[in-house]
């Protein structure tokens, strides 16, 4: 299974912060953005990444995350032009695809909590998984309509009037079929390539599963200065509580043995004296009592 990471889009809600960086290399308290969705694919053993953006924003991208070496993983980068649409990343991405499955995960939705992610790709076989999350505001997503037996009966991009409360994630896991799928799309009239097109057909060639996540599981997504301010406070929050950080690839590649503790230690010796490199310092200090659990 691949990953790809869109972190592209105008970011037009977070003006003037993405003047000078996109949105997705924010902080989010204490980690850039990119952190969270990057930790959540590396929880679920994906090691080959592609991670896109706009033709500006990459060489900061490649500044933050270089080659991926220190996590044990691999980045390639691929310029999004213009946000045409989140399902014009598997045609941008064709080439990294190559015969694989893969999975997309928007670089703004922050995922804490459960191991439904995992699961998913450890499971995954063909045809397309995507989730579902009951939200208040689901107008604002895509929503997928579920019948009394929990069957998928629609999906509708941005419905003026939902059919429920389930909203569709950023978090999609696709057979090789995707890339010939996303070919075949028009733009929406709002000019876009949408991801829940691709959905639809998935979901017309009865092969589309979707998993409804639970409460354990939170999903924030930090497109707006208050859901930005919102997904801090929750991070601080609990970081403080537990004693332990969200979104961190360091922890989650030791964890998933991308890097042997040999790798981590070096890793962490080369950051600067700072809470970040003092938490990652006692990951290793407990790592012999942590339980087979995968870090978020
Ligand atoms: P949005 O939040 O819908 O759009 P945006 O990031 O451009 O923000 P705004 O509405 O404030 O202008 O995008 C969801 C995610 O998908 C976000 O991480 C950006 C990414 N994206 C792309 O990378 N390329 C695209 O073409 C689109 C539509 C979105």
């Amino acid at each position: 299974m691949k990953g790809i990471i869109l972190a592209g889009g105008a970011g037009s809600r977070l003006y003037p912060l993405t003047q000078v960086a996109s949105k997705q290399l924010q902080p989010v308290y204490d980690k850039p953005m990119v952190y969270y969705p990057l930790t959540v694919l590396i929880a679920s053993g994906i090691r080959e990444f592609c991670l896109i953006s706009t033709p500006q924003d990459i060489p900061r991208f490649q500044q933050l995350l270089g080659d991926g070496k220190r996590w044990g993983i691999s980045i390639e980068y691929r310029e999004q032009a213009r946000p045409e649409g989140i399902a014009q990343a598997f045609l941008i991405a064709e080439s990294f695809i190559g015969s694989d499955p893969v999975t997309l995960i928007l670089g703004d939705n922050l995922f804490f909590g459960g191991d439904a992610f995992p699961r998913a790709v450890a499971d995954f076989k063909s045809g397309a998984t995507i989730f579902a999350y009951h939200v208040n505001d689901p107008e604002r997503y895509g929503v997928v309509e579920f019948d009394a037996e929990g069957h998928v009966m629609s999906l509708e991009e941005k419905p003026k009037v939902p059919r429920g409360n389930y909203a569709v994630p950023g978090v999609y896991l696709y057979d090789n079929d995707v890339v010939a799928i996303a070919r075949e799309l028009k733009p929406s009239d709002r000019g876009e390539l949408e991801i829940t097109d691709v959905n639809k057909e998935y979901l017309r060639r009865g092969t589309l599963r979707v998993q409804r996540l639970s409460r354990g599981t939170a999903w924030l997504d930090a497109g707006t200065s208050s859901s930005l301010h919102e997904a801090s406070a929750y991070v601080q929050t609990i970081e403080k509580r537990q004693g332990v950080k969200l979104g961190c690839p360091e922890e989650a590649a030791l964890h998933r043995k991308f890097l042997s503790r040999d790798q981590f230690e070096s890793v962490v010796s080369a950051m600067p004296e700072c809470e970040y490199s003092s938490y990652l310092r006692s990951v290793i200090e407990q790592s012999h009592w942590l339980p087979q659990g995968r870090p978020e």
